[in-house]
């Protein structure tokens, strides 16, 4: 059966590869994010359909409501990233007042995103369908406001998976570690501090998008179907578990 699938952030990286899954599997996938250049050439390339929006602002979110499918089966809020490897100067703010604007921007960008997303098309999620929110390991070990934005995705996630429950709809998050072959880092990953990431997993490999699209395929699939309000981290075993 063809799903209706929605891939934010999807030109990319993580993204990319879980777009990618699923266009393979033949589900007709829509994939999104702010450049237009690299998301038609991704869109091409797995054989999915561009449509340029940045998830942290309502208005685009509402334009982006008539260029989706009526019913979706699944939502992946991959959309997101440190904020503070890409931030600007101090622009003629106070310290503090760049100190709010840093913060709010790993909230916008990876708390905000998923909610607003979630909220715009929540009325087009099917029975049997799936919301998978990726998170992060910064969310357990701590990272200033970016990892405070992934826990507060991961508690989102409860109340939306209460909401969804009873529609037969379950709500995930998948919480990568360090993943290879993105775009997160920019030029904000040195040698050395990529080769101590490494090795503080058990398994010594970096992580690959491939290993989340796994978690997030998964989780979508009918084998999946009485997980729902989870957190599922994939990171080599770099913050274990009880
Ligand atoms: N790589 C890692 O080690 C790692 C670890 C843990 C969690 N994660 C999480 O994994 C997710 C995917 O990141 P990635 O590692 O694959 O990095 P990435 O290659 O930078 O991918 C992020 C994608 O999201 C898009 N995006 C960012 N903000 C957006 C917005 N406001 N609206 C629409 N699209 C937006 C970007 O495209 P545009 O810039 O064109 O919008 C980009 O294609 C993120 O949520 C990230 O926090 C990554």
């Amino acid at each position: 059966m063809t799903r209706a699938i929605l891939v934010t952030g999807g030109a990319t990286g993580i993204g990319l590869a879980v777009a990618r899954h699923f266009a393979r599997n033949g589900d007709e996938v829509v994939v999104t994010g702010r450049r237009q250049a690299p998301l038609e050439a991704a869109a091409k390339e797995i054989g999915a359909r561009a449509v340029v929006c940045d998830h942290t602002d309502p208005e685009a979110v509402a334009r982006l409501l008539p260029q989706l499918p009526d019913r979706l089966d699944v939502l992946v809020n991959n959309a997101g990233g440190q904020t503070d490897f890409r931030r600007s100067g101090a622009d003629g703010l106070t310290p503090l007042e760049v100190f709010a604007r840093d913060f709010r921007a790993n909230l916008d960008a990876n708390l905000l995103s998923a909610a607003l997303t979630t909220k715009a098309v929540e009325d087009r999620l099917t029975a049997g369908g799936a919301v998978v929110s990726i998170g992060s390991i910064a969310a357990d070990k701590g990272s200033g406001s970016y990892g405070a934005a992934k826990a507060g995705l991961a508690s989102w996630n409860l109340d939306l998976a209460r909401q969804l429950g009873p529609r037969d709809i379950t709500a995930n998050v998948v919480s990568p570690g360090y993943i290879a072959d993105t775009e997160f880092f920019g030029d904000h990953l040195t040698p050395e501090r990529r080769a101590h990431l490494i090795e503080s997993t058990m398994l010594g490999r970096p992580g690959r998008p491939d290993d989340i699209a796994g978690a997030v395929a998964f989780l979508a699939s009918p084998a999946a179907r009485d997980i729902t309000a989870q957190v599922l981290n994939v990171n080599g075993g770099e913050h274990g578990t009880r």
